[in-house]
């Protein structure tokens, strides 16, 4: 990932609402996100479509599988020539490995792989969860930590992971891995079911490498406004 982006996460059930969405940004070459929703209602040629407007894309399916499989998935979605994919830490090292072997083996020849990064503890997960449902004892910031190393030490490009917790990730790994931190707001929007948001100016300060917004562009009465006020706020101050 050369520059800093702005993704927007395309949170849509179907094309035909994300055509409808992407024609009120006309000019834009975007860099957005397909997540679960949309493509398994909307299959690869979602992401066709999106590519052949001339879009990047982070195809956000966050998988967890046994090694074997998620080799074979990933191999899958490198042939769609997507730029990033993601998957849970918590499916280990092995599977890891296992997914940066399948893009790997399904990048075609002369193209980048696609970068891959984990996620480590969904922002859904509190402490009462991992301990009661997980019976994980060590608390929601250590385990984010020793994830995310892990994910560093298995080739993994990076991690999703709360603006927050981005100052602490660096204190352990150098800045070519990246931060990408979803929960980004205006300081006028609605947090929406988002706790812990940050503004993009705050998310820059605290050295995120790139930003997921949603619902601050995609719900605004006028998204193209919203997505260059955004931008401004954080590429301007990103430099
Ligand atoms: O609408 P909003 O800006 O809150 O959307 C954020 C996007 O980032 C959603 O697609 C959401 O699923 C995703 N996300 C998140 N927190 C995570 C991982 C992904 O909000 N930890």
């Amino acid at each position: 990932m050369n520059e800093r982006p702005l993704i927007i996460a395309l949170d849509f059930p179907t094309g035909k609402e994300v055509s409808r969405f992407l024609d009120m940004l006309p000019e834009e070459k975007l860099y957005v996100k397909v997540g679960m929703e949309l493509f398994y209602q909307e299959g690869p040629e979602i992401v066709q479509q999106l590519k052949s407007n001339g879009h990047q894309i982070f195809l956000d399916l966050k998988l967890h599988d046994i090694p074997q499989t998620v080799k074979l998935a990933m191999r899958g979605l490198a042939r769609l020539e997507v730029d990033l994919v993601n998957v849970h830490a918590a499916g280990g090292s092995a599977m890891m490995q296992a997914a940066i072997e399948g893009l790997e083996a399904g990048t075609p020849a002369g193209n980048k792989r696609p970068a891959c990064i984990a996620v480590t503890q969904l922002t859904s997960t509190s402490e009462t969860m991992l301990k009661e449902d997980l019976l994980i004892e060590k608390g929601l910031n250590e385990t984010v930590l020793h994830y995310a190393k892990r994910a560093y030490e298995n080739g993994l490009d990076g991690v999703v992971c709360s603006t927050l917790e981005v100052p602490e990730i660096y204190k352990h790994m150098d800045r070519t891995f990246l931060t990408i931190t979803p929960g980004i707001r205006m300081a006028s929007d609605s947090l929406d079911d988002q706790v812990r948001v940050a503004t993009p100016e705050k998310a820059r300060g605290l050295g995120s490498s790139a930003i997921v917004v949603g619902r601050s562009i995609t719900k605004a009465e006028n998204p193209h406004k919203a997505y260059l006020e955004m931008k401004n706020a954080w590429e301007v101050l990103s430099v």
